[in-house]
């Protein structure tokens, strides 16, 4: 059966993908955060899953205003970097697992998830800046991403957006579906956004280190009561796109300390003994108008 190994936890700030594209990786004010990622690169490689579950935000790029999914995950078999003004980040594509992505839409809708399915659109930064993070950089035409990625998009751009407590029910949805998954493949979850960051309005260039490392304190040690934060707490101490974090809770909820809530699940006792490692978390300030935030959990 799939198993999920660890989630990945990272910031998606566009400036950290146009650095890299520009080669100002080395800079002074970029170093510290690319040093920050040195041991996930290393990481990555040491611990190279077959599938990446990749969840993350849309930046208004694929779904226009006119359309907005709460949930959608993508079903094809390759996405193409888009292009958000600038011409598409110089990367390679990224091929999906359409396998996998329609048993995992079959499973969580079942499950009383309704997600939309995307059998075609392109990926932004919330997508590739997390791979570049992790993957280091790589030729755009002979490189390739280490494995495929099924991408996972949340509506955190436009009210309504889903509660923390829902994402993290359907992160518990998620890992049932791959657990279910008749292959044996070992499969990482990414959460990805955040942290404090505000773009606009009077409190632009909002950045709350205190409130992010006691959240992220709380995301990996009381995931469920993390869950319970309201929106509001989210806006008035992380900023307006601070609520990119409740993705980080759907990858949190797939990980194997959390119980199912399911009555039928046999493995639930046995599931909720295993404990989480953490093997890596870094936290940086500024990069752009953002915090940046970084964690590694295994499974045990
Ligand atoms: C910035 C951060 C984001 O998360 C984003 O999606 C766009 C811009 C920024 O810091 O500039
Ligand atoms: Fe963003």
């Amino acid at each position: 059966m799939a198993k999920i190994t660890a989630s990945v936890y990272t910031s998606h700030v566009p400036a950290i993908g146009a650095a890299l594209d520009t080669g100002k990786s080395k800079d002074d004010y970029w170093k510290p955060v690319f040093t920050g990622y040195d041991f996930s690169q290393q990481w990555m490689k040491d611990n190279k899953p077959d599938v990446i579950l990749l969840v993350y935000n849309d930046h208004a790029t694929a779904f226009s205003l006119d359309m907005i999914p709460t949930f959608a995950i993508g079903t094809a078999a390759q996405y193409k970097p888009a292009d958000e003004g600038y011409g598409a980040r110089p990367v390679p594509v990224v091929q999906g697992h359409p396998e996998l992505a329609s048993y995992i839409a079959q499973s969580v809708i079942q499950q009383d998830f309704d997600l939309t399915i995307v059998n075609k659109m392109d990926v932004d930064h919330g997508l590739t800046v997390p791979l570049s993070l992790m993957c280091g950089e790589l030729d755009p035409v002979k490189g390739a991403w280490p494995c495929p990625v099924i991408p996972f998009a949340v509506n955190v751009v436009q009210y309504p957006v889903p509660s923390g407590q829902r994402c993290y029910n359907l992160g518990k949805a998620i890992r049932k579906a791959i657990e279910s998954y008749d292959e044996d493949i070992n499969v990482h979850i990414w959460g990805t956004g955040g942290m404090s960051h505000q773009l606009q309005g009077a409190r632009a260039g909002l950045i709350n280190r205190e409130w992010d490392n006691a959240w992220l304190d709380k995301m990996i040690e009381d995931p469920a009561a993390c869950a319970q934060t309201p929106h509001i707490d989210y806006v008035r101490e992380a900023g307006s796109e601070g609520i990119e974090l409740v993705m980080w809770l759907i990858a949190r909820g797939a990980m194997s300390d959390v119980p199912y809530d399911d009555k039928n699940a046999t493995d639930l006792v046995a599931s909720s003994a295993h404990s989480v490692k953490v093997r890596h978390r870094f936290y940086h300030v500024p990069a752009s108008n953002t915090a940046v935030g970084h964690v590694i959990l295994e499974n045990r």
